[in-house]
């Protein structure tokens, strides 16, 4: 697209999180009948806090905790928020700001304000939550609370249930609310397709400008820095997703690169493959997208072999997903297909079921083929209770082995690299040895890696692609060219 046209960002949407709070009632009820439990007491969460930059005074731009902002949608620090499981009556806590807020932060809103943006039945101050709660919702003597905590499954981190000064007058419930909240979130309901699709198109664009831009000479940043401005100036996406993973040369071997300590600093030489994985969040709701090339614009022949292994791999996952189909196998088949690839190229040899069998799949792609996506890049509920993770190399890196079920969005991101670190250990190992071809693999020692990934929704019989980048490789050639690519933003 050309650089000076203005996208059309989505409105707030306050009926999303209307939905989302509806939904979760709904599982709350259902679950508390089917054990048989009164429906009675209150989901509360507590919204994040900003933070200061360590003992200082400056204040980190403040993004809301994800389920906080996946039931009410409030972008502010400091707030609290509440949902009556009987009547469905949501209720804000707003924090009560110093007067002199308004002079270095600015207007102090009404509690009409929130009310009125968020669209919850009923708005108080923090400071008068224990009052609110034990005058409203303790007929029957103690309020009961379910507080939200529970383990993420990707960080093995905890989420910090709500507290307050009072709080130990009221019943607590720390084991319903996390898994119900998390199985609400695993499934998206079309508003927040829409906010996912719009954050795909806008990172989609940014990408193709990125891919237009490189050129032999520049630094990694640089390529950071193109799509971070393309997103936020024509799509008004002030946060990412993650941070941008801008990999060149043989830093596209290291999976999570970009980082403080290895901050896509390098100069980029003729003859590297890039490895951009980058992804735009629109209103909480995020994408998740990598496109490799070369940044001279033509691949070379151990470019295009590589690409083309992790393409078919992509491809096939693609035509295979739809409801009911597990997980785990999808990732068997994009190791399958990628190792049959090599071994059409001579990189291995012998029998691709032994070397399934062994695992050495995950000498080329060590991470899982994919995880759940939505308000967080790594989208909780890949591992509801039941589901363990399994050990095996590979596998024991996938966020999640679930079936699919309609209305999930899902990455399907595999790779290809050559890393030493991996190399090695099946070298000096007599069997795994076997399986591959080490002079030809001596030429690709500097290669790095290859990652396609685009975001997926399950729909009732397959999937949709919501991610619009160039995938073959004449497209991606053409398109750095400076051939025209399909805009999905409508312009204003
Ligand atoms: N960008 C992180 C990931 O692909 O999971
Ligand atoms: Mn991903
Ligand atoms: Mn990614």
């Amino acid at each position: 697209m050309a650089g000076s046209s203005a996208l059309a960002p989505p409105g707030f949407p306050a009926e999303l999180h209307a939905g989302n709070r509806e939904r979760l009632v709904a599982a709350l009820r259902g679950h508390l009948s089917g054990s048989a439990r009164p429906l009675r007491g209150l989901a509360l969460l507590q919204g994040g806090e900003e933070q200061n930059r360590h003992c200082t005074d400056h204040l980190e731009l403040f993004r809301q905790e994800s389920y906080f902002a996946y039931l009410f949608g409030v972008r502010e620090p400091g707030f609290y928020g509440a949902i009556d499981i009987a009547s469905g009556q949501s209720i804000l806590f707003a924090p009560r700001l110093p007067p002199d807020y308004v002079v270095w932060m600015g207007e102090i809103k009404p509690l009409s304000y929130f009310k009125d943006r968020y669209k919850v039945d009923v708005v108080f101050y923090v400071d008068e939550i224990a009052q609110v709660l034990q005058d409203k919702f303790s007929e029957h003597g103690k309020a009961l609370l379910f507080l939200l905590y529970g383990k993420s499954s990707d960080s093995g981190n905890y989420s910090k249930p709500a507290t307050f000064e009072g709080i130990e007058k009221f019943d607590t419930d720390l084991s319903t609310l996390h898994p119900i909240i998390t199985e609400c979130r695993v499934i998206k309901s079309d508003m927040e397709i829409a906010l996912m699709q719009y954050a795909n198109d806008v990172s989609s664009e940014a990408h193709i400008e990125v891919m237009r831009q490189v050129k032999p000479g520049m630094k990694e940043y640089q390529l950071e820095s193109i799509f971070l401005h393309h997103a936020y100036m024509y799509g008004a996406c002030r946060h990412c997703s993650y941070t941008c993973i801008c990999a060149t040369g043989e830093n596209s071997s290291v999976l999570h690169y970009g980082h403080t300590a290895a901050p896509n600093d390098r100069t980029l030489n003729d003859g590297d493959m890039a490895l951009m994985d980058m992804g735009a969040e629109y209103s909480f709701y995020g994408s998740d997208i990598t496109c490799s090339y070369p940044i001279n614009g033509k691949f070379n022949g151990n470019q295009t072999i590589v690409y083309n292994a992790v393409l078919k791999a992509h491809n096939a996952v693609i035509s295979h997903m739809q409801p009911g189909v597990k997980w785990i196998d999808m990732h068997k088949l994009a190791e399958q297909t990628i190792l049959e690839s090599l071994e059409k190229e001579n990189i291995i040899h012998g029998d691709i079921g032994a070397m399934m069998a062994r695992r050495l799949g995950a000498v080329f792609m060590p991470h899982g083929l994919g995880h759940l996506l939505g308000i967080d890049t790594h989208d909780p509920g890949g591992y509801p209770e039941g589901l363990e993770r399994p050990k095996e190399p590979g596998l024991s890196s996938l966020r999640t082995i679930r079936e699919l079920k309609e209305g999930m969005v899902i990455t399907v991101e595999p790779g290809c690299y050559f890393i030493d670190a991996l190399l090695r250990p099946a070298r000096d190992d007599p069997i795994s040895s076997k399986f591959f071809n080490w002079e030809e693999i001596e030429k690709y020692k500097n290669f790095g890696g290859v990652r396609i990934e685009s975001d997926l929704y399950v729909t009732a019989h397959g999937c949709k692609n919501m991610t619009n980048c160039p995938r073959e490789t004449w497209e991606i050639e053409a398109v750095m060219a400076g051939a025209p690519w399909p805009s999905c933003i409508a312009k204003t």
